[in-house]
């Protein structure tokens, strides 16, 4: 992994593994079953069924070994790493669609935006009040089938990381970390992120099975359209994405943050 990348853009693409791509293919039934299976559908289906979300539906997995669990032990800060459950994302043809409960500015804001959030970032409420709910260490992308570059790719604004980090740094230097969940940060946030869009190279990442990439837990990152003129494939692009939670001292989470 470069990890002098890693720490200047917010993000790194793993080279191919064979040991990955085993892992890949070790858990393809178990990934399969559960985008098919009814009461997940049920759950997770959005944007009128073009975006399976799935969260926390990949259960029962090896662990990840050789370069991958050493990217992340440095994207994290830590050694020891309790992945957690998977997700298991999988776009279709024409994502995104308006779902009902969404409005034009979101579903606009999904369509020319991506969608772009910070992990954790809650918003609460009829106002949209954003407030820190969750805490992780990175997020890690595991492309589980081949697919063109422009199926749905996840998107990062490089070195927002930075900005994001010296922006939760104001935010919080007056507060001890138990009251970090409750402050509203809405205005800074929304504030920061325009500057993001602004002055940060919006990069699409692609990868294939065997590959990964990480993302830093404070980038700015989204998904982007299906791109209109892509007829496929029929599965989608699936992705199983892991996003661990911080364990520990959250100071630490937010001052170790860049190695
Ligand atoms: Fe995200």
């Amino acid at each position: 992994m470069d990890r002098a990348a890693f720490d200047t853009l917010g993000w790194v693409k793993l080279p191919f593994d064979p040991r990955l791509a085993a892992w890949v293919d070790s858990i393809q039934p178990q990934a399969q079953q559960a985008i098919n299976d009814p009461e997940n559908r049920a759950n997770w289906l959005r944007s009128q069924g073009t975006w399976f979300v799935g969260v926390d539906v990949l259960r029962d997995f090896a662990p990840l070994t050789g370069p991958i669990l050493k990217a992340i032990q440095h994207a994290m800060g830590q050694d020891q790493i309790d992945l957690g459950l998977g997700q298991i994302s999988v776009c279709t043809k024409g994502y995104p669609l308006q779902d009902a409960h969404e409005t034009t500015a979101m579903f606009n804001y999904r369509r020319k935006r991506d969608f772009a959030h910070l992990d954790g970032l809650k918003a609460i409420g009829p106002k949209r009040q954003r407030k820190m709910e969750e805490f992780h260490g990175f997020i890690l992308g595991i492309p589980l089938n081949k697919t063109p570059p422009k199926a749905a790719p996840f998107v990062i604004w490089e070195g927002s990381h930075l900005i994001f980090r010296d922006m939760l740094q104001k935010a919080y230097a007056e507060h001890p970390p138990e009251k970090w969940a409750e402050i509203d940060i809405t205005k800074i946030y929304q504030q920061t992120r325009a500057k993001i869009f602004d002055t940060c190279k919006r990069v699409e990442v692609h990868a294939n099975p065997g590959e990964a990439y990480i993302a830093h837990r404070f980038a700015l990152h989204g998904m982007a359209a299906w791109n209109d003129l892509l007829d496929g494939p029929d599965e989608g692009r699936q992705i199983a994405y892991f996003r661990p939670y911080w364990r520990g001292d959250l100071q630490e989470w937010l001052e170790n943050s860049v190695l």
